[in-house]
């Protein structure tokens, strides 16, 4: 059994504060009880107790009719697009950094034979509807036309504000694309800014939650959208194999992480500013700005490189992702502790100081540089693989 090495608030077993993501959380003793004492039904014959609970909970959460309990995020979002589009000719619009893009294996390609049309927003942040009316393909002879917009709010941590996308779904109702959510951090937007989650939700034809990343459950994420949609959600969740059995123990876990951790989501948020301006007064700067839970900084003008940060923070039970080079991101999550992030900081003064060479013009930051390249702060970045 392993025990905890560093202060644990929750008990969840920590053996280090994980800072490459907030997927990184632990579950906690609580959890597991948690777990013991829930229903047993089979879910792929829709018989579950307490799942039957958690997709209520969501669907009215989210504004939507229904809701569907999936094992991942990348699930959820192919589900939800795959139940959006038809057949080919089509696409899907999207920011060209978006997970649904980037990072979910071609999943667009394979599961729906669909194009992907990745916009960048011109204000370097977040799309407009000026973006989306300029990146939609409309072009019905050589074009694969745009049938989906598909939007991520929080996207690197970023809030897309509420009226840009009230924007952009008036916009899509009126042409007839569908909308797509890649809410994997709903929750943040929402705790961050106040608006309450089905205030999004209802701007969008399916919307997919994340519950195994600041909200700290196990495992999970949540389809909603209409009642028919995840009717046929189920039946195609089924046929890609995530069809599961006693999945009870999992919602019964999450609701409990809704319940306690998305409570706390202030504070991370406001441990992350903290670090953030810290990081900037030793003269880093932010490669976008720090609205909720994630800091991208690049080490550069300090003259340090993030080895030199990673490797003095790991003595201290600090983890962050030590790619190559002078960028990176930090995650918080509700098991970073107030103190991690004190030490965090006295481990980067200490750094500069000893390491760095003397930085005379501060970075303003309100200006960070527009469109970073953010791709190499990923932990995924650092692995590679020989093609054969
Ligand atoms: C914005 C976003 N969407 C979707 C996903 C996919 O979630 P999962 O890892 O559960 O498949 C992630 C994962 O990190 C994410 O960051």
């Amino acid at each position: 059994m392993a025990f905890s090495t560093v202060a644990d608030p929750y008990g969840a077993r920590l053996t280090a504060y994980d800072l490459t993501s907030d997927t990184a959380t632990a579950p906690t003793d609580t959890m597991f009880d948690i777990m013991k004492a829930a229903s047993r039904g089979d879910d792929v014959f829709n018989m579950d107790h307490d799942i039957h609970q958690l997709e209520a909970y969501m669907a009215k959460l989210l504004g939507q009719e229904a809701a569907l309990f999936c094992v991942s995020g990348c699930m959820t979002n192919q589900l939800g697009l795959r139940c959006l589009l038809t057949q080919p000719p089509h696409s899907v619009l999207c920011d060209a950094r978006s997970h649904v893009f980037l990072y979910e294996c071609g999943g667009i390609a394979y599961h729906s034979q669909a194009n992907v049309a990745p916009v960048q927003p011109a204000n370097g942040i977040h799309l407009t509807v000026d973006d989306v009316k300029a990146g939609v393909v409309t072009d019905d002879l050589c074009g694969a036309l745009t049938r989906v917009i598909s939007l991520e709010n929080t996207l690197n941590g970023t809030v897309m504000p509420l009226e840009a996308m009230q924007q952009i779904s008036a916009f899509a109702r009126e042409q007839g694309y569908k909308m797509h959510l890649d809410g994997a951090r709903l929750w943040n937007a929402s705790q961050a800014t106040g608006v309450a989650m089905h205030e999004y939700g209802r701007l969008f034809d399916t919307v997919s939650v994340c519950l195994s990343k600041g909200v700290g459950a196990p495992i999970g994420s949540i389809l909603a959208g209409s009642q028919a949609t995840i009717t046929r959600a189920r039946h195609i969740r089924k046929l890609m194999g995530g069809g599961w059995r006693q999945a009870g123990c999992l919602a019964a876990a999450a609701k409990h992480c809704i319940d306690t951790v998305v409570p706390t989501m202030p504070e991370t948020h406001r441990l992350a500013a903290d670090l953030a301006a810290h990081l900037q007064s030793l003269g880093m700067r932010l490669l976008v700005p720090c609205h909720t839970n994630m800091v991208f900084f690049d080490t550069a003008p300090t003259g340090i490189t993030i080895e030199d940060l990673a490797q003095p923070l790991a003595q201290k039970n600090i983890i962050i992702s030590s790619t190559p080079g002078t960028t990176t991101r930090v995650v918080l999550h509700y098991q970073i502790t107030p103190q991690a992030i004190e030490d965090f900081k006295t481990i980067a003064t200490q750094v500069v100081q000893t390491k760095g060479k003397p930085v005379n013009t501060i970075v303003d930051p309100a200006t960070p540089p527009m469109m970073a390249d953010l791709k190499s702060t990923y932990p995924s970045a650092n692995k590679t693989t020989t093609v054969q």
